[in-house]
This record gives structure tokens, C-alpha cells and sequence, in this order.
């Protein structure tokens, strides 16, 4: 009877020391920076550093997961192509799919996060925690903010609470749905900002705490699947402004893109000189999704614009570098504008 409670004992207190496994895979950006001194946090050199040396240089890591670390890639975000969301994306989704992976953190910089958060959000095929995190500072700078978001980042990617929750950005302190997260400022640490539908949550003191679910659909229930696609249809951005013309859409459509995303003044207005070239487009099978140039707010469908009459497809609430990535993925089921407008509804 003693050693059965004994055993009992055992088996209890090693569950409660259990540590989740968590996989760290890093693309670069300026958590892996280093600046030529300690007050440099602008002109530094990005991705410099490689992902050993990132764990290594947190050593509270250990205490919270069991970690392995990956190199997928070594850029500034702005380098980072489609090619690499597809072999970042793959990578994960093989990840996942084994029993001794709990969660994945991605590191990466933040000019193109929630870009590839995005990506991610809609093709990974798994329940499980998927988080991306960067930082603001390179890691020589005084107060370099990667360490402790990294720590936040694996923290949230090895607890049950996350379990569900889509992709997310994990950057100072907050927690934020890759479907809603932008990045507000160049410069400041309080960059990543959800103004439109809110943070997820917040990481205080060691402490992973949820406000809410992403509504949107997202990773095990969306439709997109890139096992076997190794590569995305063309999607470019066009910009709005007062007389603009058509110029750069009839320029991209004959270079071949099959999308574009044009970001339009107001609620994604086109202009008289535009809307030739839209209609040109539309008519030889290009899709044309209309996004606020505003960054913020919620385009409709025949408002403003009459989409049915133009073959053009409202953006929603996406923002328009997100409404190319949602474009892409579904071109490469059809270009069908209503098929596509459907996806802007649920993704
Ligand atoms: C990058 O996006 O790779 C550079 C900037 C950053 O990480 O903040």
C-alpha cells in the first residue's frame, strides 16, 4: 500500500514538473540584430544572429519548456518571399503533426510579421499553439526587448490556454490574433496593435491570461491546403490617390500579375481615371480586391463602388497587405469573384 502511494507520488509530482515541447524555428529580423553600440536601435544589422545563440542568450527558457531550435531562414522581414511562408508553413504543419511537439515559436522580423502570421493562420492544419515573435531593438541594445518577448512567446506557445487560438504575435507583454494584428509604428517597442478588434491576451509575470477567441475562421478549420503547392499566384498592391490613374494596374496586369489589391482612398474608393483599367482587368480574369488606404476600417461589398457591375471584390476588415495574402490563397482555387468574395467574409 505504501508504495503504491509512493509510486502515485512519483507519477503526480513528475506530471506537475511536466514541460511542454516546444520548437523554436527562426527566419531572422532584429531580434536576431546586433547594433555597433548599446544605444543603436536604428541602422543595425538584422538576422545576424543564429537560433542557438537566441535560446542560449535566454536561459529562463529552460525552465519553462523543452526546446529545440530550427534555422528556416536568416533575413530581414522585408526579404522574406513567398517561397519561404510556403517552406516555413510546411515545416510547421510536419511539426505539429507529432505527438512530442506541443507548440511552435517562430521568430521573425516585424516589418513583414503579421504578413507571414497571417499566411500561417490560414493554412496551418493544426489545433495547436503557433506563435511568432520579434522585437524592436537588436539584442545589443541597452534595453533589448527580444529576450523577454521571446520568453513571453514560449511561454504562451507551450500553455493549454493557447490551444485553439489560430496563429498569433507574442510582442511586449500583449497577444495578439494574426488576423487582427498590425503593426502601428516604425520605431516604438508598443508597435503591434489589434485597434480594430482588441488584443487576445496578455502575459503577466509568468502568467498566460486570455480575453477572448479570434472569430474568424483560421489553421484546423480552413479550407486552403499547401501540401502540394510550390508556388503562390502573383498578387500585387496598387495605391490610391487623388488623380491617380490607371497607369499601374494596366502596367501590372500586362507584367501578369493575377491579382491586385488596390488601396483605395476613403472606404476604397476607385477614381474615375482608375476604373477603366479595373474593368479591363476584371474582364481578362484578374482578381481586383478593394482595401481602405487608411489602413483601418471595413469595406463592403457594392458600396462605394458597384463590385458586381466591375467584377471587383470588397476586402472586409482585412488590411491590404493581409487582403494579398488572403488573395493569393484563393487564387489558387479560382478566380471566381464570388467564390473570393465569400473568402473576405470568413477569413
Ligand atoms: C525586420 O523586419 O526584419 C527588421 C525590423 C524588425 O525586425 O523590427
Amino acid at each position: 500500500m505504501l508504495r503504491k502511494v509512493a509510486v502515485l507520488a512519483v507519477i503526480a509530482s513528475s506530471l506537475a514538473l511536466a514541460k511542454p515541447n516546444v520548437v523554436v524555428l527562426a527566419t531572422g529580423g532584429t531580434i536576431a540584430g546586433s547594433g555597433v553600440s548599446s544605444t543603436q536601435y536604428e541602422g543595425y544589422q538584422a538576422a545576424v544572429t543564429g537560433v542557438d545563440k537566441l535560446l542560449q542568450a535566454v536561459p529562463e527558457l529552460k525552465n519553462i519548456a523543452n526546446l529545440s531550435g530550427e534555422q528556416v531562414a536568416q533575413v530581414a522581414s522585408q526579404d522574406i518571399s513567398t517561397d519561404i511562408w510556403l517552406k516555413l508553413a510546411k515545416r510547421v504543419n510536419s511539426l505539429l503533426k507529432q505527438d512530442n511537439v506541443d507548440g511552435v515559436v517562430i521568430t521573425h522580423g516585424t516589418n513583414t510579421m503579421e504578413e507571414t502570421a497571417y499566411f500561417l493562420n490560414l493554412v496551418v492544419k493544426s489545433k495547436k499553439p503557433v506563435v511568432m515573435v520579434g522585437a524592436m531593438r537588436p539584442g545589443t541594445a541597452i534595453s533589448a526587448d527580444g529576450p523577454m518577448n521571446l520568453y513571453d512567446a514560449v511561454l504562451t506557445a507551450g500553455s493549454k490556454e493557447a490551444v485553439g487560438k489560430g496563429v498569433m504575435i507574442v510582442l511586449n507583454d500583449r497577444i495578439i490574433a494574426a488576423r487582427d494584428v498590425q503593426k502601428t509604428d516604425s520605431i516604438t517597442i508598443d508597435t503591434f496593435k489589434a485597434p480594430i478588434f482588441g488584443y487576445l491576451g496578455q502575459i503577466v509575470d509568468g502568467k498566460v491570461v486570455f480575453f477572448k477567441n479570434p472569430l474568424n475562421k483560421h489553421t484546423y478549420e480552413s479550407e486552403f491546403d499547401i501540401s502540394t503547392i510550390t508556388k503562390l499566384p502573383r498578387v500585387d498592391i496598387n495605391y490610391g490617390y487623388a488623380h491617380d490613374s490607371g497607369t499601374v494596374i494596366d502596367a501590372l496586369v500586362a507584367s501578369g500579375a493575377k491579382g491586385i489589391v488596390h488601396a483605395g482612398a476613403g472606404t476604397a474608393s476607385m477614381s474615375e481615371f482608375v476604373l477603366p483599367s479595373v474593368e479591363k482587368a476584371t474582364k481578362k480574369g484578374v482578381a481586383i480586391v478593394r482595401t481602405p488606404r487608411t489602413s483601418l476600417g471595413m469595406i463592403n461589398h457594392n458600396m462605394e463602388v458597384a463590385d458586381d457591375k466591375y467584377g471587383t471584390i470588397a476586402g472586409g476588415t482585412l488590411s491590404t497587405p493581409k487582403a494579398r495574402v488572403l488573395l493569393m490563397l484563393g487564387l489558387t482555387k479560382s478566380n471566381n469573384p464570388k467564390y473570393l468574395q465569400e473568402l473576405f467574409f470568413k477569413y
